[in-house]
């Protein structure tokens, strides 16, 4: 199923486990929300615990019943990201659904906590690491998936990930802000290759919800954090609400098998009903998405352990 898809089209998802990073804000925070309404037990996984309590009593107020955690999890650096792994796996035995969803856009800093350039760590590096750690969970629930979120501004670039993981690289910050989406984005696509290689029934996909204007362009850049910018954005973007959609379906729908690149369908790709694309089987390159892979082992640390 896929035309004309909406939130009233997930399914019962008592009894599955879903994290989703970054789910106190923005695309994170709706995703989340639809999930606790279908039932799920969700996490949030956010940096800020006054933020994700904050985002949990707002489901609670909507959904009273809704079974919502927050564990602190912050991408900008390695230890955080073992500890909550640690921490997750005291609390839960399952993984259904993990939602590397949490990003950053131009941020003022420019390296994360390990030495990486901050949105090649925070946006992919991060996640990589973060699934690495949950992998047997992952692997032992049936019909888990790991859902990756990409974005249309790595549409038209060529991987260029080497030169851009240094936080001294000479690009510009938007340059980087592509390189690490579509990373992400090849990391899903490797990550289903690994799964079904070693007869895995667990399922990665990629997404894109579009665009919306949420809190991502006003952390960034002083240009990205003008009035006009901001109305421009609302005027040709879709809500946060309707951004969630590609994630949820992805996340959710039965019709989907793995390695699928889902976005909305309209014009340009910038708003719309989910649906799957065909881009990034075409900008896919198997041995520069390999090499990453081994990269991001070497960098983070976390071998995985299929
Ligand atoms: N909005 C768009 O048009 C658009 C387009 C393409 C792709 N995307 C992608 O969609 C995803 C969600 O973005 P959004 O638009 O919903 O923006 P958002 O409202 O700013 O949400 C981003 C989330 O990531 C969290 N985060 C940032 N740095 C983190 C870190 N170091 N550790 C843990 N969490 C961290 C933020 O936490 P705080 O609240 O504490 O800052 C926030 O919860 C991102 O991956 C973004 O790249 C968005």
């Amino acid at each position: 199923m896929s035309k004309g898809w909406t939130k009233k089209d997930i399914r019962d998802l008592t009894g599955k486990v879903a994290i989703v990073t970054g789910g106190n804000s923005g695309i994170g925070y709706e995703t989340s929300l639809a999930l606790a309404e279908n039932y799920a037990t969700v996490i949030l996984a956010v940096r800020n615990l006054n933020k994700g309590h904050e985002a949990v009593d707002k489901i609670k107020r909507e959904f009273p019943n809704a079974n919502v955690h927050v564990l602190k999890l912050d991408l900008n650096d390695l230890e955080s990201i073992k500890e909550f792994a640690e921490d997750f796996r005291k609390k839960f035995r399952s993984l259904s659904i993990l939602i590397n969803n949490a990003g950053v856009l131009m941020p003022p800093k420019k390296e994360t906590k390990d030495g990486f350039e901050s949105q090649f760590g925070i946006n992919y590096l991060g996640h990589f690491a973060l699934t690495g750690l949950l992998l047997d969970l992952i692997i032992k629930t049936p019909d888990s998936r790991v859902i990756s979120l990409g974005s249309l501004s790595a549409h038209s670039i060529k991987p260029e990930f080497k030169e851009f993981l240094g936080s001294k690289v000479k690009s510009n910050a938007m340059k980087r802000y592509a390189q690490s989406k579509l990373a992400c984005m090849y990391f899903a696509k490797e990550l289903q290759y690994r799964f079904r290689a070693r007869n895995i029934d667990s399922i990665s996909v990629a997404c894109h919800p579009g665009i919306a204007q949420t809190y991502i362009f006003g952390k960034g850049s002083r240009k990205l954090k003008t009035r006009l910018t901001r109305a421009s954005l609302k005027m040709i973007g879709q809500s946060a609400e309707a951004a969630a959609n590609p994630i949820l379906y992805a996340a959710t729908d039965y019709s989907i098998r793995g390695g699928e690149y889902i976005g909305p369908d309209g014009r340009k790709g910038i708003k719309g009903s989910p649906t799957e694309l065909e881009i990034l089987d075409q900008q896919f390159v198997e041995n520069v998405s390999s090499n990453l892979w081994i990269l991001s082992e070497k960098l983070t640390g976390i071998t995985y352990k299929f």
